[in-house]
């Protein structure tokens, strides 16, 4: 098995760390080859070289068998550019179109609903991860002066739309879930949003065992809070996708807890945590690494290693359970010692 890992940028190098560590204490206590190749493409580099990603990074991608990223961004790069060609450029030209954001609470005690718990929040979400308002269709007109007109377009195509929510219907039926619910803004977006509309009432018609039901994005959000125990799969479009997956973070213990993977069934996809490079806490032993360490389990598992993620995934959260962890889940551990603890437990 040969692993891209792809650092990047500010706490994605400090959590990838640890990520890296746990992948490496699996495979030992397995038996099974990893290869891990670090790739340095992040804002040193581009800073260093000029160059986000070489011309051929893609095509060096495709030949792993999958991605580990950590995360990108950093406020020397301002327009961020460096960022959209890499984590955006893979996501469009590897058309990784499934982002898959599971959200399930751990422990009770990181909730941050009152009176809530791990039975209120075990969902998943797929976002739509290869069109929207994400592909940059559109201009500015006479930027700089007060009559500037900045248009961006949201890109909804039928392909598109379908295979998301194809997919998402796809996995309950595999994962004996019996409720999907599709979130646009079809009131407001009358044009784009209307095509969600149609592909989800002919798509769910093909599934009858499941209950399909449709919330608008701004009563998700609000429900995402009040009883988020009546979600089992959410599918939606890529801005809000995004949007309500840091609400799942948060719903998990926080951002730090919250794994991703951008897939496309069968060939070449990247995982990475679902928060980003966190400047302020970058190189200072922080970061908490168990969404970058799920991250990897979601990896694994996707590449047909159950078992080595099924034992990350118990580690994490018996680490979890014992209080092992960063300060921003209430523990005393810096990020190294939270990944030490797991890759231990996994040699064990
Ligand atoms: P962020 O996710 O980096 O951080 C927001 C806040 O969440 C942090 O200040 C911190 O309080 C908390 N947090 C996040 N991850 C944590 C962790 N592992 N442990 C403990 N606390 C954690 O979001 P931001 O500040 O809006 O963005 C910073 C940079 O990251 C920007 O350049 C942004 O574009 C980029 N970004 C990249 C990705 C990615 O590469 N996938 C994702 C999101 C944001
Ligand atoms: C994410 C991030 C990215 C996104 C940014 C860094 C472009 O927030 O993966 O959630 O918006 O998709
Ligand atoms: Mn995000």
């Amino acid at each position: 098995m040969r692993i891209a890992v792809i650092p990047g940028d500010g706490i994605g190098k400090d959590v990838t760390a640890e990520a890296v560590r746990v992948l490496q204490a699996v495979s030992a206590a397995s038996g099974k080859r990893l290869d891990l190749e670090t790739l340095p493409w992040s804002a040193d580099h581009y800073l260093a070289t000029g160059v986000t990603i070489p011309p051929d990074g893609f095509d060096r991608l495709r030949e792993y068998d999958a991605i580990l990223l950590g995360a990108l961004g950093d406020p020397r790069v301002a327009d961020g550019r460096h960022a959209r060609d890499i984590l955006l450029g893979a996501r469009f030209t590897l058309d990784l179109y499934v982002n898959y954001r599971p959200v399930k609470l751990l422990d009770d005690r990181l909730c941050p609903l009152k009176d809530r718990g791990r039975k209120d929040v075990n969902f998943v979400v797929f976002r739509e991860n290869t069109e929207g308002v994400y592909v940059s269709v559109g201009g500015r007109f006479k930027p700089g002066t007060e009559d500037e007109i900045a248009v961006q377009e949201e890109v909804n195509t039928y392909k598109g739309v379908s295979r998301i929510i194809r997919h998402a219907f796809e996995y309950a039926v595999a994962h004996g879930l019996t409720k999907v619910c599709m979130a646009d803004k079809s009131n407001a977006m009358a044009q784009g949003h209307a095509l969600w509309q149609r592909v989800f009432r002919e798509e769910s018609a093909k599934y009858p065992g499941i209950t399909a039901t449709h919330q608008y994005i701004d009563a998700l959000a609000m429900f995402l809070v009040k009883d988020p125990g009546q979600y089992q799969v959410v599918v939606t479009n890529n801005l809000f996708g995004d949007i309500v997956t840091d609400i799942g973070g948060a719903l998990q213990g926080g951002l730090g807890m919250a794994a991703s993977g951008n897939i496309h069934p069968g060939k070449t996809s990247l995982f990475e945590p679902v928060h980003g490079s966190a400047p302020p806490l970058a190189g200072k032993n922080v970061a908490n690494p168990m969404g970058a360490i799920l991250s990897a389990a979601l990896m694994l598992d996707t590449v047909g290693w159950k078992d080595e993620a099924a034992r990350i995934e118990a580690a994490v959260e018996s680490a979890v359970h014992e209080r092992i962890g960063t300060a921003d889940i209430g523990g005393s551990l810096g990020t190294r010692e939270v990944g030490d603890w797991i890759s231990a437990r996994l040699k064990a």
